[in-house]
């Protein structure tokens, strides 16, 4: 199931929020930062023991990385890290679409029966709004397909939108 919330992810009681972080994640702006502030300094500590993959990077774009949520109402912390958009033709889409699906493996594997996406890249990172929703949409669709095709337990996945004309992109793709 599909559903569209308009609001702040730190306040939703699911089992997991994904976070759109960097490479280092060790917190940032945006709902990076929101999500640390309301998690608490146990996020960041957790985040410090991820092993790196090379120096200075723990999660590379496109991949996704699992926390504990700690002072959050959700039970995990799905990190994932999206691409900076230059102009969509240096692998922007494939990065972008990789961070949903990595995002909803892990959720699956942890055994999370719901996860809420912010609108990944598309703050700081300048991700066209309706291109990146559009892959957020396809890929989430993709996934909630074989899953169900596979054992036909239902995941609901919220794209929670903080701006009220990003929900209305969603809105238009989803109707
Ligand atoms: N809840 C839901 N969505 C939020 C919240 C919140 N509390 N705060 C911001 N957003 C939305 C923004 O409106 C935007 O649509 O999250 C979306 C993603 O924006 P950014 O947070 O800027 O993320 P991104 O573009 O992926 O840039 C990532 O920003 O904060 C840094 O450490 C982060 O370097 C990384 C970069």
């Amino acid at each position: 199931m599909i559903k569209i919330i308009q609001g702040d992810i730190t306040t939703l009681a699911v089992d997991a929020i994904v976070n759109a972080a960097n490479q280092v994640m060790l917190g940032g702006g945006g709902v990076d930062g929101a999500i640390h502030d309301a998690a608490g300094d146990e996020l960041y500590e957790a985040c410090l023991k991820v092993p790196e993959v090379r120096p200075g990077v723990r999660c590379p774009t496109g991949e996704a990385r699992i926390t504990s949520g700690f002072k959050l109402p959700a039970k995990f912390v799905i990190h994932t890290v999206g691409p900076v958009y230059r102009d969509g033709l240096h692998g922007e889409p494939e990065k972008l679409a990789a961070c949903y699906r990595n995002s909803l493996a892990l959720a699956a594997e942890n055994g999370c029966k719901s996860i809420a996406f912010p609108c990944i890249s598309t703050g700081i990172y300048g991700y066209p709004k309706e291109d990146a929703a559009k892959i957020a949409v396809r890929e989430v669709r993709k996934f909630l397909a074989a899953k169900n095709a596979k054992d036909a337990e239902e995941m609901e996945v919220i794209f929670c939108c903080f701006a009220e004309r990003d929900a209305a992109v969603y809105e238009k793709l989803l109707s």
